[in-house]
């Protein structure tokens, strides 16, 4: 999930790379590194940490011009300095970074490469390798050509950017898989994994299609498709991006992006409710014929899917189930053409979501998209695709885009029923604009301490609720590491209960008036056997003997939008947890924002 930046112009090529990889640290913090040539030697400079402790422990020279730089999340070889990208040739002659998993490249380094020395750990540098063994073997050969030769050899995904000591005024680029931009401003030229780390002023860009390489140079760029065949790269006019990392008066952008929800559910709602909108400019035929409805994701974007899955049951009578995309892969259902397969994705560049939609079609599925990043693969890959609007979301942990997305699946379910969802879409809006976040924070700093104190959490609900603790729990022990685990509510009695001992703590999450009893009954038998409970509830469960101390307050909002917002004051709990134990809420360990390898 690393983040490449690369830059060729007239400016300061370091400070644009660097304003590059601060934009597109999300995707990994564990390195950081950059690479350019300084007179006829590549000079390769890297640290253990992130961006900003590159750019505070090194000096790079003025009048640099051309170089690429890199941000880590280490999926082959420790996080040290050795293994921080950019890497190098064996020979010194090529630098390259890369976002992606080379799946053969032990069989690489222990067969064609075996008499060339490696220095680290990490499957890239048999591609750079590979580059340059190529080059040596062919000196008359273009680099770019090398490099497509390379391509050859290579199994798994990539998106790479090099420069090479022999061409200074030189990026070579390639992409299989994972992300990678281009945009293009007067006399500068960017590469990227996301649009985000494109330079400001980029007039122009392009998403690298698939199999596609080639060579940006101060007179333009060239591409080829994989076997050599030129390809013309289709440029469009930069969109406004305004609104990137900026945290306000924040402390954190999970804080700012928790606060922006009501305004986010609002925005997504009056795009939904144009005329001319993202449901109603898909031609008719595509909804027609559906027999079922297999929603396919990831963490967060699954647990939306799984509220978009029950409403689609409930209010279009489909056949709706949730899949992670990880098994789908490889245990698909039965999938035909009267299969619509939506995928839902915060950042549109999940590999295992990507792999996902290919299984889809090929069996036959109609495909459907539902992503915050409207320049992303997923756009690309997918029949169709619905926004959901959140804006730029930079935190690692999903906020505003997990409302975003259940706000825009609950549209589909209704769509789906009959065409009409303005009356849901109404409903969401006005309860959206009467939410009371400082009411919010307030409740849920109430229990900060006593979540913060536990060993463990087990969340417990039914139904709707149920929901509500997955991604309550998820989005707890991402960035509080506290372990937390969410059960139906009906299950415990089955064989967790057996966990329970004093000092337990229990999160009972109850929103639906008809499953208060149920719920409670269970949790007053893990009470029995020592658990702590914490009852997070917006009805009265005062016929129930709960103590006042013990009820964190949710929203009061209509049952059926509960699972939309009875969330908020969890991602807040986990916020607030994580800040008070020391950590960064933003860059949790061991994770990134967006997960482009499987
Ligand atoms: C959310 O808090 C997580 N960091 C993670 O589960 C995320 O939702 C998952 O990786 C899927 O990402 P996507 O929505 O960009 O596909
Ligand atoms: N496989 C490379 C590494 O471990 C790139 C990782 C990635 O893109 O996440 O450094």
């Amino acid at each position: 999930m690393c983040g490449i930046v690369g830059y060729l112009g007239n400016n300061d090529c370091i400070e644009n790379i660097k304003q590059g990889l601060l934009n597109v640290e999300y995707r990994g913090y564990d390195s950081a590194g950059i690479s350019y040539i300084d007179g006829n030697k590549i000079v390769v400079q890297k640290r253990v940490g992130n961006v900003q402790n590159l750019f505070d422990t090194i000096t790079c020279p003025d009048g640099i011009h051309c170089g690429i730089g890199h941000t880590r999340w280490a999926t082959h070889g420790e996080v040290c300095e050795k293994n921080a990208h950019p890497h190098l040739s064996f020979n010194n002659k090529f630098s390259l970074v890369h976002n992606g998993i080379i799946e053969n490249y032990a069989m690489l380094r222990d067969n064609v490469l075996s008499e060339i020395p490696f220095r680290t750990d990490v499957d890239t540098e048999s591609i750079v390798n590979m580059v340059a063994y190529i080059n040596q073997e062919k000196p008359e050969m273009p680099i770019v050509n090398c490099l497509g030769e390379s391509l050859k050899s290579l199994q798994g995904s990539y998106a790479i950017a090099m420069i090479a000591k022999e061409t200074p005024d030189v990026i070579y680029f390639a992409r299989k898989e994972s992300p990678l931009l281009i945009g293009v401003a007067d006399g500068e030229t960017f590469i990227s994994s996301d649009i985000l780390g494109l330079g400001k002023n980029c007039e122009k860009y392009v998403v690298v299609p698939n199999g596609v390489y080639g060579v940006i140079a101060t007179d333009g760029i060239k591409a080829y498709k994989q076997g050599g065949k030129p390809y013309e790269l289709e440029f469009k006019s930069m969109i406004s991006l305004g609104e990137r990392a900026d945290k306000g008066d924040n402390a954190h952008f999970m804080q700012k992006e928790i606060n922006e929800i009501p305004a986010v559910i609002v925005n997504t709602i009056d795009i939904y409710l144009k005329p001319l909108n993202p449901l109603t400019i898909i031609e008719p035929s595509f909804w027609e014929g559906i027999e079922r409805i297999e929603f396919i994701a990831c963490g967060t974007s699954y647990h939306a899917s799984m509220v978009g899955a029950m409403f689609a049951e409930d209010n279009a009578h489909k056949v709706a189930r949730t899949h992670f995309a990880s098994e789908f892969v490889y245990n698909p259902p039965f999938v035909d053409e009267h299969t619509l397969c939506v995928f839902v994705s915060q950042s549109g560049e999940t590999a295992d979501t990507l792999h996902a939609v290919k299984v889809a079609k090929e069996k036959g599925a109609k495909t459907l998209g539902v992503t915050n990043v409207m320049t992303s693969n997923l756009v690309h890959v997918c029949d169709h695709t619905l926004p959901i609007c959140a804006g730029v979301e930079v935190a690692v942990a999903s906020t505003k885009a997990y409302n975003a997305q259940v706000t825009v699946l609950l549209l589909l379910a209704d769509f789906l029923r009959d065409g009409n969802y303005e009356t849901i879409a109404r409903r969401i809006s006005s309860e959206a604009m009467t939410l009371n976040l400082e009411e919010m924070w307030a409740n849920a700093k109430k229990f900060v301490k006593k979540i913060s104190n536990s060993r463990s959490i087990y969340f417990v609900g039914r139904h709707m609720d149920y929901i509500t603790c997955l991604e309550s729990s998820l989005k707890l022990k991402e960035i509080s590491y506290i372990p937390c685990e969410a059960y139906a509510a009906g299950e415990l009695k089955h064989g967790t209960i057996a966990l329970v001992e004093e000092g337990t703590t229990m999160l009972a999450i109850v929103t639906e008036p008809k499953l208060i009893s149920k719920t409670l009954n269970i949790v007053e038998q893990a009470k029995a056997r020592g658990a702590t409970l914490i009852y997070y509830t917006s009805l009265n469960l005062k016929d129930f003997a709960v103590k006042d101390k013990d009820v964190m307050r949710a929203p009061v909002v209509d049952v059926e939008l509960s699972p939309l917002f009875s969330i908020i004051p969890m991602q807040m709990v986990a916020y607030l947890v994580s800040v008070g134990k020391g950590y960064n809420p933003d860059r949790p360990r061991n994770l990134a924002k967006s997960v482009t390898v499987e």
